[in-house]
């Protein structure tokens, strides 16, 4: 039975990996900010008795990740698959009004919660696990064709540095470390004309995490739901 940890696991994406992992028999804990109003999650946690933890986390709060990070270590288990899920993004920006707050919180929340949680919750992590940050292919510089969505682009740029920084950080404990495009997923953040249902995205990113294997020529890999390399 495999161990994985999930932040931003009460809607979209996130609660679609918990969902995925119970039913296939593995052991969750999830992050999210408000326990008490998760309804989905907390249903999960009767389905599966012994299976599913939740607790509070709002990455973008040092002191929240510090607090989580604790409250983890008080459960005395190890993580196989450490899985960064939560993020934001502030739709509608337009060059000449993007807003100071708008690019440091979309930046406390997709990048420098990861990379500070991936260290608080280093010395749980199993040597020869799994470290996994949901990026997006709108980080990928090489295929910016436009001005988009730049706090959030920016941010999934600067996180998958992150990735490929903690990568050579947990190198020696053959820990493999991966940032991953999930496509273009109908969630509230993807919206409804997306291409893919929450369910495939999932299955297809559980597909690459299950082969991901520590090898030293491939640290801190960019990779698409598909398992191919997406350019930086
Ligand atoms: N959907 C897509 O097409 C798409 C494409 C590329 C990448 N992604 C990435 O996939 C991941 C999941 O996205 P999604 O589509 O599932 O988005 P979503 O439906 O908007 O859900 C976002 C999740 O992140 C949580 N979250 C946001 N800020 C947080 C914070 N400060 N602390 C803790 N949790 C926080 C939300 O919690 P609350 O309910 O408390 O707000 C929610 O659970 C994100 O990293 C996103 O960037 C999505």
């Amino acid at each position: 039975m495999t161990q994985y940890l999930i932040t931003g696991a009460n809607r979209g994406l996130g609660l679609e990996f918990v969902r995925q992992l119970l039913e296939r028999g593995d052991r969750v804990i999830a992050g999210c900010r408000h326990p008490g109003r998760a309804g989905a999650l907390n249903r999960f946690s009767g389905a599966f008795p012994g299976h599913l933890k939740v607790l509070p986390l709002d990455v973008s709060e040092p002191r929240s990740v510090a607090a989580f990070a604790s409250e983890v270590a008080m459960l005395e288990l190890s993580i196989d698959v450490l899985i960064h899920n939560a993020g934001m993004l502030v739709s509608g920006e337009e060059f000449g009004k993007v807003e100071a707050h708008a690019l440091s919180h979309t930046f406390a929340t997709n990048t420098m919660g990861p990379f500070l949680l991936s260290q608080a919750l280093s010395a749980q992590l199993k040597d020869g696990g799994k470290l996994v940050a949901i990026s997006s292919g709108l980080g990928s510089i090489a295929r910016t064709q436009r001005f988009g969505t730049p706090s959030y682009d920016i941010s999934k740029a600067a996180l998958n540095m992150a990735m490929r920084l903690l990568g050579h950080a947990l190198a020696e404990r053959r820990i493999a470390v991966l940032a991953l495009s999930p496509g273009w997923v109908k969630t509230d953040m993807g919206g409804e004309n997306a291409d893919l249902e929450p369910a495939q995205s999932i299955a297809n990113m559980l597909k690459v995490i299950d082969a991901l294997a520590f090898d030293e020529a491939a640290i801190g890999q960019f990779l698409g739901n598909d398992g191919k390399t997406i350019p930086w």
